[in-house]
């Protein structure tokens, strides 16, 4: 039975990449200048989805006003608020259930972000009488995520949420297959975990105590959760190492005396003045106005920025901020409208920085 419907998350707090996201969906933080979503959505689109139902946090309307309804891809996008606001992810798939109605569907974390394609996967699940399919990755930090349990034949008895001594090095990453009614029948179920959610990982012990075939897949590829802003930075650096170099175009202007190497793309509108060097990967949203600078490798700056002075190296940049002082950047996430420049005179600087904001100089 194929695959048509797919639940992706889209809400959730994101304390973790404060304070970026106290004025940001997660979702649509951009990697490789694209919203973080955006790379689940096409992932989803690859496999042979049509269907796609997103939750969104209760009153937000951020996500449907960027997404659309899909048409952009060819399928359909709906989206659906999470009765009582986040109560852990098996409740997201639950909240889903009239949509989903009884046929199977896929579940995706969108923070999660992987190379190479998920329709092996699929086709796996497709092919097999399969009630469930999991896909698992090695990390070298378990205990941040459900670890899979095998038995001493190598057959997968039980999942365990966030284990304090995880028994092998695998995850299960945050893309899940399910066959028709069994997620809902199961979600009756379970309750809530110590830390107050209804862990996808219930749904999957819950599974495999009652003989359920729950077959898993590795990712053989990479995979990241980009929970964290590390996480981001060294997903954004995988994601244009990987982008096919047909993909970086310069739509941009530039002037003499400028040097770009590697893979550069530049977009529509933008201008690169005099003393610029661009070290690919590197993506230039449209509209931006760089001069006297050194951009890259692994960088991705927004639409509408002016960078100045300044070298920047792997590090997200988003929308609309100004750079205009000699600063060496690395390794940073910087958000939309934000100015950092050289004051004229040398009386000391002047700021305003907001709540949690990082600053190491
Ligand atoms: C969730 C799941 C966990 C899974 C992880 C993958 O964790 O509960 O089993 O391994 O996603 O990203 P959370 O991100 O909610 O801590």
């Amino acid at each position: 039975m194929k695959i048509k419907k797919a639940i992706l998350t889209g809400g959730g707090r994101a304390t973790r990449l404060h304070p970026i996201t106290t004025t940001i969906n997660k979702h649509l933080l951009p990697l490789a200048n694209k919203p973080m979503i955006f790379h689940a959505i096409e992932k989803a689109v690859e496999a042979g989805v049509e269907e796609i139902f997103i939750n969104t946090n209760p009153g937000e309307t951020d996500l449907e006003n960027y997404i659309g309804d899909g048409g952009h891809w060819g399928i359909k996008i709906k989206f659906f608020e999470q009765t009582g606001g986040p109560q852990g992810i098996a409740h997201v798939v639950n909240e889903a259930k009239e949509f989903i109605g009884d046929e199977p569907f896929m579940f995706y974390l969108s923070d999660n972000i992987i190379l190479g394609s998920i329709k092996p996967m699929f086709e796996e699940f497709e092919s097999g009488n399969y009630d469930c399919m999991l896909a698992l990755s090695e990390v070298p930090d378990p205990q941040r995520f459900g670890v899979p349990i095998f038995d001493e034949n190598n057959k997968l008895i039980d999942v365990l949420e966030k284990p304090a001594n995880p028994q092998n090095n695998f995850a299960v990453t945050g893309i899940y297959l399910y066959g028709p009614k069994l997620f809902f029948e199961t979600f009756e179920k379970i309750e809530k975990s110590n830390r107050g959610e209804y862990e996808i990982s219930s749904i999957h012990s819950h599974f495999l105590k009652n003989n359920k075939n729950v077959g898993y897949k590795e990712i053989t590829g990479w995979w990241k959760d980009t929970g964290k802003i590390n996480d981001m930075l060294i997903a954004n650096r995988l994601l244009l190492e990987e982008m096919p170099e047909e993909e970086f175009i310069n739509y941009g202007t530039a002037d003499v005396d400028i040097e770009i190497m590697g893979k550069v793309h530049v977009g529509i509108g933008s201008r690169i003045a005099k003393g610029v060097v661009l070290k690919g990967p590197v993506i230039i949203g449209e509209n931006c106005l760089l001069e006297n600078c050194e951009i890259g490798p692994n960088t991705t700056i927004g639409p509408g920025c002016e960078i100045k002075q300044a070298k920047i190296k792997d590090s997200i940049i988003l929308d609309n901020t100004l750079i205009d002082v000699d600063l060496d950047i690395r390794e940073s996430l910087i958000g939309k409208n934000v100015r950092i420049i050289k004051k004229p005179t040398n009386e000391g600087g002047n700021m305003v920085i907001g709540d949690k904001t990082i600053v190491e100089i």
